[in-house]
């Protein structure tokens, strides 16, 4: 039950944020029905930063539970997911954990874990899905709009807003964070600018 432990790990920091959609999140997460066993066919491949992420001085509380079950996800290097520019291909790593399709099911929303590698940069995109992420590692510049870059600390919580434009650029660490989408959870919206 790692993964239980985990995602309630995670609940309880997204409440502690006080964002009135991570609370909400948190409680959809604390009311999921959550099987003994991790179910998929994926190949399990876990990407090479992740043992960075997880061994830095940053390294929130929440992500501790990784250690024991990280080998187990079945992780997405997104090398053909989506038609993603070339210098980002295989630099950024997921795993969806809820959602209408995913490990555990929901139709309300849609939660999973984020790794970007070092020196990499996720360009400008949206999708209708209103969104938070929750860096659990790694201090990344995040952009909304085309505002200015801000660097954004382990435990800050990010917004974006339904088809508003961001951006993600790593440095000299991996970012790992958990991201949350509620509303369409459809990622036939997703584009980049
Ligand atoms: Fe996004």
């Amino acid at each position: 039950m790692v993964l239980k432990l985990f995602l309630n790990n995670v609940a309880q920091a997204f409440r502690e944020t006080g964002n009135p959609i991570a609370e909400n999140i948190s409680e959809m997460i604390l009311q999921l029905e959550i099987g003994p066993n991790i179910h998929s066919n994926a190949q399990l491949t876990t990407p090479l930063s992740l043992k960075q992420a997880l061994s830095a001085p940053d390294c929130h509380v929440a992500a501790g539970q990784l250690n024991f079950i990280a080998d187990k996800l079945p992780w997405t290097s997104a090398k053909e997911f989506r038609v993603a520019p070339k210098s980002f291909r295989g630099n950024y790593h997921f795993v969806p954990i809820v959602g209408p399709k995913d490990l555990i099911l929901s139709d309300q929303f849609r939660t999973g874990i984020f790794l970007q590698d070092a020196d990499t940069y996720y360009p400008s995109h949206m999708h209708e899905a209103e969104e938070l992420y929750l860096p659990l590692s790694g201090t990344a510049l995040w952009q909304k709009d085309n505002n200015e870059f801000s660097a954004t600390k382990s435990g800050q919580l990010i917004h974006h807003l339904p088809y508003q434009p961001h951006a993600t650029w790593t440095k000299d660490a991996p970012m790992l964070a958990v991201w949350a989408w509620v509303g369409n959870l459809s990622p036939d919206t997703y584009s980049y600018l």
